[in-house]
């Protein structure tokens, strides 16, 4: 495939190959990259790439859905940081499954710094296993991300220190319940030992150790010191909810994670993934509960300072553009 050599509304085709590359700097389960982007008159279309599903991890789709909603998040950002309005729509379509979403590059807008600031970010984020050290995240950037959650319609509620207990046990049991399972482990084997010239899935020197059973970075680090200083504890957790649980929901989900990714990155954070208690569908419930009923767990988050890691490859444009 070719990219596009016309413009899109107000983009010329250089900046239609910057955003479209800006787009595919987002995170993806096991880095899977399930996204295409088809060009046509009117704008970018994003479409899912269902060749690239987890039928193990993710088996209703539904981190794929978020994955592509951070890849949207950062398609909108790097448009509007161009001085163009990213008019966005979401769909179901019937008659186009695959398509997510349009977003029309129109009308000139003064950029807002703020969305600059996440557009310059976008870069400079990648997932940090680490082990985090014990400066407090500050509770001023506690409030930006939440609002950045809430900006993109996703909620980042305040864990009591029950709750917070809670969400620790839920991740030992997911994690457990994901070892004993080899259909798991060998899909997740197979995104994870690629080649090193490989342009997709999770390179052994950005991994981390292996699933083991004393959970590695997953479990040691996860609020076992100021254990009872629920919303501030080191590092961060937060769980990211969503209203309701339908395809856009999800997709909105997507994009919420990624303004609060990139909102930490803008503020010298790290962040990474702790997606077991979302993952096994049982534990997801019983998470739900735990916050009371009200909000769809998407994703759970860790995020403090860790030390650098390197970047994941990312599949050539020409391979994810029609
Ligand atoms: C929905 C979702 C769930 C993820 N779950 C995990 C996880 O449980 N453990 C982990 O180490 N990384 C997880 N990741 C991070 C991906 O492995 C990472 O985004 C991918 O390898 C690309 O690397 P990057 O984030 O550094 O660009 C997840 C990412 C997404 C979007």
């Amino acid at each position: 495939m070719t990219l596009p050599s016309t413009s899109i509304g107000l983009l010329h085709p250089d900046q239609v190959k910057s955003v479209i590359g800006a787009a595919v700097l987002a995170p993806s389960t096991h880095n899977t990259q399930p996204w295409r982007f088809r060009c046509v008159p009117t704008g970018i279309e994003l479409h899912a790439d269902p060749a690239r599903a987890l039928p193990v991890a993710d088996a209703d789709g539904r981190e794929l859905l978020l994955s592509c909603g951070a890849a949207l998040f950062n398609l909108r950002t790097a448009i509007h940081a161009l001085g163009a309005h990213p008019a966005t729509t979401l769909f179901p379509r019937r008659d186009d499954p695959t398509l997510l979403a349009l977003v029309r590059p129109f009308g000139a807008r003064r950029p807002d710094p703020r969305l600059v600031g996440l557009a310059d970010a976008i870069p400079r984020r990648h997932t940090n296993r680490t082990l985090f050290d014990d400066r407090p995240v500050p509770a001023p950037v506690v409030a930006e991300l939440r609002h950045a959650a809430e900006v993109e319609q996703a909620w980042l509620p305040r864990l009591s220190a029950k709750q917070r207990e809670g969400l620790r046990h839920l991740v030992h049991q997911a994690h457990h319940a994901q070892l004993a399972d080899p259909a798991f482990l060998a899909e997740w084997r197979h995104w994870t030992a690629r080649g090193p010239d490989s342009r997709d899935g999770v390179p052994e020197y950005a991994a981390g150790r292996p699933p083991s059973a004393d959970g590695g970075w997953v479990l040691r680090d996860f609020g076992t010191r100021h254990r009872n200083r629920a919303d501030h504890a080191e590092p961060l957790v937060v769980v990211l909810g969503s209203f309701d649980d339908t395809r856009v929901d999800r997709i909105r989900a997507g994009q919420a994670m990624q303004r609060v990714l990139l909102t930490a990155t803008a503020a010298g954070l790290d962040a990474s993934f702790i997606s077991q208690p979302v993952e096994v569908p049982s534990i997801r419930a019983e998470l739900r509960r735990l916050l009371g009923g009200g909000l769809w767990p998407q994703i759970v988050l860790r995020l403090g300072r860790g030390t650098p890691t390197p970047w994941t490859p990312r599949r050539a444009l020409e391979d994810v553009t029609e």
